[in-house]
């Protein structure tokens, strides 16, 4: 069993899965942990959307690029463009992550809920990335219908997704930041 401040220090995005589904109880585990993050007030103001259906995910692929392709943004235009960009990297495995409209702290416990299920998967050895692009799908023309397909609760809007799967890469860590800390004592 690795300690958690190595597995902390080891997750790194993976953008490059083994197409073999990962197991019903590593998934269980992990959204069992995004489940247990804190949250404001105990609100727990988020949903999760697990996607195992590549047909949904390709949909989801396009209509976040057809958004990202008409914004006045030179980089998310290229990645719209991009015929061969995949914004899921074809990971078998996609939690979509939603916080409840009306809560002032949804980012807050959205974004608390994710990183512990980017540090379970990572416990498991399990390749995973934080990806926000996908909110562009539900700005779109096709948010309506994609909505529907996704069964999303009323109320709740899609902020990012937890990309999973079995890592057919190594991920690199990149140098911290100098500086980023004051200590005042
Ligand atoms: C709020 C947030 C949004 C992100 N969105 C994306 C994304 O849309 N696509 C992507 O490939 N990576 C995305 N990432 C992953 C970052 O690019 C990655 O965490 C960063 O480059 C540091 O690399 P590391 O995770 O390996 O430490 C996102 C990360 C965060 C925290």
């Amino acid at each position: 069993m690795r300690n958690t401040l190595d597995v902390i220090k080891e997750r790194r995005s993976i953008r490059k899965f083994k197409p073999e589904q990962i197991k019903e109880e590593e998934l269980q585990a992990i959204v069992e942990s995004g489940l247990y993050a804190p949250s404001a007030i105990n609100k727990q103001s988020w949903n999760f959307t697990v996607i195992q259906n590549q047909e949904i995910l390709a949909e989801l692929n396009e209509a976040t690029k057809n958004v990202a392709r008409n914004l006045d943004n030179e980089a998310l235009k290229r990645i719209g463009e991009n015929e061969k960009y995949n914004c899921f990297y074809y990971a078998p495995t996609v939690i979509l992550v939603s916080g409840k409209d009306e809560e002032r702290s949804k980012v807050m416990d959205c974004s608390a809920a994710t990183q512990n299920m980017l540090i379970a998967a990572e416990s498991l050895n399990i390749g995973s990335c934080w990806v926000e692009l996908v909110s562009l799908a539900f700005m779109g023309p096709q948010a309506k219908e994609l909505r529907a397909k996704l069964n999303l609760p009323e109320g709740y809007t899609p902020l990012h997704c937890v990309l999973l799967g079995y890592k057919d890469m190594e991920g690199k860590t990149a140098p911290r930041k100098e500086n980023a800390v004051q200590y005042i004592r």
